[in-house]
């Protein structure tokens, strides 16, 4: 069976640690976890089934890892892939660009192929505008908030891990 490839930036380590909770929930012996900090696009081009991870920062912009890695990024086939997205941010404090990042690189996934399964719904988040919001009442991927919300974190990712199952993502 071939392996999920995940691939995850962050700054401060809140995503990380959201990183290592997934690999529990999907079990470790069915994930590679790779730092975008080290990724290469021979590395993306392994993997049949993607799920990216990433915080949004400085007014909407890419983690920094993903950030440098950004035009790379863009040059990826995503032809045949099943990608799912989640990203942390902060709705109260950003509330203009809140998981922008889910947005940027999502939108690039599909311009170059790739189908996104894993899409999560707005209710029972406040924020004023993200880019993650491609149709009204979905984020492309999974919000997850450890500013705000951190009491949810747990349930909001067994759910979407079940959700993923459901979707075929494996
Ligand atoms: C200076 C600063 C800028 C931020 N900008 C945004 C933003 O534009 N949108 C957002 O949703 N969250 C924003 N955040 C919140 C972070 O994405 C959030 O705290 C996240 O959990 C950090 O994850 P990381 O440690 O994995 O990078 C910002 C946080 C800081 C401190």
């Amino acid at each position: 069976m071939k392996k999920i490839g995940l691939f995850w930036g962050s700054d401060t380590g809140m995503t990380e640690e959201i990183v290592s909770i997934l690999v529990d929930l999907i079990g470790a012996d069915k994930v590679d976890s790779i730092n975008v900090f080290n990724a290469s696009v021979e590395q993306f081009d392994a993997y049949d089934t993607l799920l990216l991870g990433l915080s949004t920062w400085y007014d909407g912009e890419l983690q920094s890892d993903w950030d440098e890695f950004f035009e790379s990024f863009q040059q990826i086939d995503f032809t045949d892939k099943t990608v799912a997205l989640f990203g942390l941010g902060d709705q109260e404090g950003y509330a203009e660009y809140f998981i922008d990042g889910v947005g940027i690189i999502g939108t690039i996934v599909q311009q170059n192929g790739g189908k996104i399964v894993g899409k999560w719904k707005t209710e029972g988040y406040e924020y004023e505008a993200s880019k993650a919001v491609l149709e009204e009442g979905w984020f492309l991927g999974l919000a997850i908030d450890e500013d705000n919300q951190p009491q949810q974190t747990d349930e909001r990712l067994e759910q979407w891990v079940a959700q993923l199952k459901e979707e075929g993502f494996h």
